[in-house]
């Protein structure tokens, strides 16, 4: 596979970050969620949710060959929206920007990396060094809470 950049996000990467999205959403999350709560969250993620939220926390897209392959935003220690092209699943990208906010965060004194898991990324974060904190309610369902320590790591 040819080289995976990470950068930071600019204003006109929301229609990327929400096309990527949504065919996560639709071609992978689909196997653990009903149709219409995939449609739901579909609609949560458009363009100009993504600039909103480049306001409250910092997001991170991988790129490969000048086209976005992924993405993760973080909040200090706490990550959000971590989502891989579904052609491109296993190859190492989820976890290669994971490492890179957690050295961010590790920069800025953080003890622990924490996140919040849909049940389709759960195995993913146990499986990159994170463990179980508890189990907690979105409006998009359940969401399991992990932590991974950062000192030392
Ligand atoms: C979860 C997701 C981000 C993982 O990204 P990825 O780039 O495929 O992950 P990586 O290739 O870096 O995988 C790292 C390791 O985790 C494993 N892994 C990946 N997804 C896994 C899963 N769902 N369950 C268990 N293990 C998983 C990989 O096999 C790899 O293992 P290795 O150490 O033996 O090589 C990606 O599957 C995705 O975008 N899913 C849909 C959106 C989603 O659910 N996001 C998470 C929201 S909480």
């Amino acid at each position: 596979m040819t080289e995976v950049s990470i950068r930071g996000f600019r204003p006109g990467d929301g229609e990327a970050l929400s096309i990527l999205v949504a065919r996560c959403l639709r071609e992978v999350n689909s196997r653990d969620y009903p149709a219409e709560l995939i449609e739901r969250m579909c609609a949560h993620f458009t363009a100009d949710r993504f600039r909103e939220l480049s306001v409250e926390r910092r997001i991170y897209l991988a790129e490969r060959d000048g086209r976005v392959v992924g993405t993760v935003s973080r909040d200090g220690n706490k990550v959000y929206t971590m989502f891989v092209d579904p052609d491109l699943l296993g190859c190492g990208i989820g976890r290669r920007l994971m490492r890179h906010i957690e050295d961010l965060a590790r920069a800025e004194g953080h003890e622990f990396m924490e996140t919040g898991a849909s049940i389709t990324g759960h195995g993913f974060y146990q499986r990159i060094g994170y463990q179980d904190v508890r189990v907690s309610d979105t409006e998009f369902g359940i969401n399991y809470i992990l932590r991974r320590p950062l000192s030392g790591a």
